[in-house]
């Protein structure tokens, strides 16, 4: 079958970066032409570059056994060395590595030379603990210095982290410490959120109650002070820091020495546990992290909002700038405590100049209206970045005319988990960028867009977003698991012409290549839609939704129709300012004709249902799947993974007003 998607939206509009912008950016397009000519010596250069070796590697990819990678294979290095000791060498000691805003609105602030000792002392801790090379750690913090301190110390002895989201039960969280066999779990008594306490120190508890876990040992850093259960493996972070040496010598590990494990969700079965290795990733989270921001060390104060629990806190908030010597701020709570203005005001205190963030959080902002943060002065502000989803031309729009000034280039980042590092997208200070989408292949990174037989798209068309050649930081493996790793990402081509050059590695994302060969994000595949043969992109018709001036949020999901073989059915919020306005059956007839008349009529969604609110993850992910069993009048499927488990319920009563 080939693919064919029906991209009927039109976006003319381009913003190429200021002159003032270009002149000052080191980013030159020579850096894909180097790229072009041959990756992975490319990659070599930005790995000797970029990085400290303390025994310089002399083989570059060892891609004779696909899918399993070996980059820079006989060099050794420490990560964490290149996150702390080398800046402190170089004389940037006094350089501000974190500014952190607790939720309550306490702060502190963190020096390189600061950082180093912090974690200098960690990993003397976490020695005399006896965890040593290769042992898993798992951490479990809320977004607070210690948990930065924490996955840099374990890196530091080359031991292996695996940080889990704070918001994730203690069934999540034995299931993981079981998988990793973790020695070690690293926590906090609670973090605040929302104006509140969440304990975390429980969670833990429960989950190591039946005594038979591989852990020896918990340490707790006490944020918020309350009454914690208290056993004989609990040692108090605070305690152990103390009496601990502030000299440790960092030792070096060989490049593939595994740095971490980062579990994440598939389509099927328990969440993977994906496994990323030093070199290749540090390699390319410095090298996309200066130059898709067009980071400037000695200036810059850079602000990425994501959880160290999410990849996009490993890569973009500890390795990446760390490693580059960037200072930045780190924020525990949530947007809106104890004021819906709290980032804005954040951004102000610190002079914020590039800040990386998800379309989720700036659809809600939009819903809010833009006299919140015109409070503030948003004026340092000069890159703006998002990642996570795809993002819509009008929340694009927004955030650049609103948060940015009108002046600030946007760079929509495409990537997952599993490539580790940014894999498609603009860079601030070259490219000329289109609202909605991602673009281009970062440097040294080749993307295609394939249909189902491995065929190259053509310009034009739409069809599965492949990597067509091994990347630096690309996972290494499922934890425990070859075979699942084979089947999930590699198989999906293999056989098909267009695998007859080596492996291709499927993302589970649809995309499309315009006219000018960019690409388009459309959402992962299962939410791409056959509506009477046509396929049609979920992200599309939300994005058409949303472009209109009733609605604040939508989801739409393919249900299963006897006639059309799916059906577009649509669940939006309606503008608080507009709910008022007109009756529900006179917004949906409208939302009708506009999608209609937007896409053309194969996308007018069958259904619209208006609804309070959308089921999302705790990540701010919508949970189409959901949405999919109640349009298909299904009971509704596993619900825990949601931040509200009880929106299910509200949505179903409302779809039958
Ligand atoms: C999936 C990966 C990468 C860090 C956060 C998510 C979607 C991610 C974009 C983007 C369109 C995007 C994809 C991808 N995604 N960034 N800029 N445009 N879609 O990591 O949880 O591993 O999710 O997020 O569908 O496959 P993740």
């Amino acid at each position: 079958m080939t693919v064919k998607i029906d991209t009927l939206l039109h976006e003319s509009r381009r913003f190429a970066p200021t002159p003032e912008f270009a002149a000052q950016t080191a980013a030159t397009p020579g850096l894909y032409t180097e790229a072009q000519k041959d990756p992975a010596t490319f990659w070599a250069d930005q790995a000797r570059n970029l990085l400290h070796w303390h025994k310089p590697f002399t083989k570059t990819l060892d891609w004779t056994n696909p899918p399993f990678a070996k980059w820079f294979e006989d060099g050794e290095l420490n990560v964490a060395y290149n996150c702390l000791d080398r800046h402190v060498l170089a004389g940037n000691g006094d350089r501000v590595a974190l500014y952190f805003e607790g939720e309550p609105g306490d702060s502190r602030s963190y020096t390189y030379a600061e950082l180093t000792t912090e974690v200098k002392k960690a990993a003397n801790v976490l020695l005399g603990l006896g965890v040593t090379a290769g042992d898993r750690v798992a951490v479990y913090l809320p977004m607070i210095p210690e948990a930065v301190i924490s996955m840099l110390a374990v890196a530091r002895i080359g031991a292996v982290h695996s940080v889990i989201f704070g918001g994730f039960s203690a069934e999540s969280l034995r299931s993981r410490i079981d998988d990793a066999n973790a020695v070690l779990v690293i926590t906090a008594d609670g973090g605040y959120r929302k104006g509140k306490i969440s304990a975390l120190k429980p969670a833990v508890d429960a989950a190591l109650q039946s005594n038979d876990s591989s852990v020896k040992n918990v340490l707790v850093v006490k944020r918020t002070g309350q009454d914690v259960q208290w056993n004989d493996r609990d040692i108090w972070w605070s305690d152990a820091m103390e009496t601990a040496s502030r000299e440790h010598e960092a030792q070096a590990f060989p490049a593939e020495n595994p740095l971490f494990i980062l579990y994440t969700s598939g389509t099927t079965g328990a969440p993977k546990g994906i496994l990323h290795t030093s070199g290749g990733y540090l390699t390319q989270n410095a090298f996309t992290h200066q130059n898709v921001f067009d980071l400037k060390p000695e200036t810059d104060v850079y602000w990425c909002t994501a959880d160290v629990g999410w990849i996009t806190g490993h890569s973009y908030v500890v390795y990446g700038p760390l490693a580059n010597g960037a200072t930045q701020v780190l924020y525990e709570g949530t947007p809106d405590s104890p004021h819906t203005g709290r980032w804005w005001e954040i951004i102000e205190k610190y002079k914020v100049s590039i800040l990386y963030t998800a379309p989720t959080a700036i659809r809600t902002f939009m819903k809010l209206g833009r006299q919140i943060p015109q409070k503030f002065d948003l004026s340092s502000l000069r890159v703006l970045g998002s990642v996570g989803e795809p993002i819509n031309p009008e929340a694009w729009m927004w955030y650049r005319e609103v948060i940015g000034g009108n002046l600030t280039p946007i760079v929509d980042t495409w990537w997952q988990t599993e490539t580790g590092s940014i894999m498609v997208s603009a860079l601030a200070g070259l490219t000329e960028t289109k609202p909605g989408a991602a673009q281009v292949p970062v440097p040294g990174i080749t993307i295609d867009v394939l249909d189902d037989d491995g065929q190259h798209v053509g310009h034009g068309n739409g069809g599965l977003l492949v990597v067509t050649q091994p990347w630096p930081a690309m996972l290494r493996g499922i934890w425990g698991d070859p075979e699942r790793f084979k089947e999930t990402y590699w198989d999906k081509f293999e056989g098909t012409t267009g695998a007859k050059d080596g492996p291709l590695y499927f993302a589970g994302d649809g995309a499309r290549l315009d006219h000018d060969g960019d690409i388009w994000l459309l959402g992962r595949v299962d939410d791409v839609m056959n509506v009477s043969g046509h396929r049609l992109s979920t992200a599309e018709i939300e994005s058409s939704l949303v472009a209109h001036s009733l609605t604040a949020e939508a989801a739409v999901v393919g249900a299963a129709d006897e006639t059309t073989g799916q059906a577009v059915v649509a669940f939006v919020v309606i503008k608080f300012s507009q709910a008022e306005i007109a009756s529900h059956e006179d917004i949906v007839g409208i939302l009708r004709a506009h999608v209609a008349q937007q896409i053309g009529a194969i996308a007018r969604p069958r259904d619209i249902y208006i609804v309070d609110e959308l089921p999302k993850t705790r990540s701010g992910k919508i949970m189409r799947r959901l949405l999919r069993d109640a349009a298909e009048g299904r009971d509704v499927g596993d619900v825990t993974t949601l931040a509200d488990t009880m929106v299910m319920n509200t949505i179903t009563s409302q779809m039958k007003k």
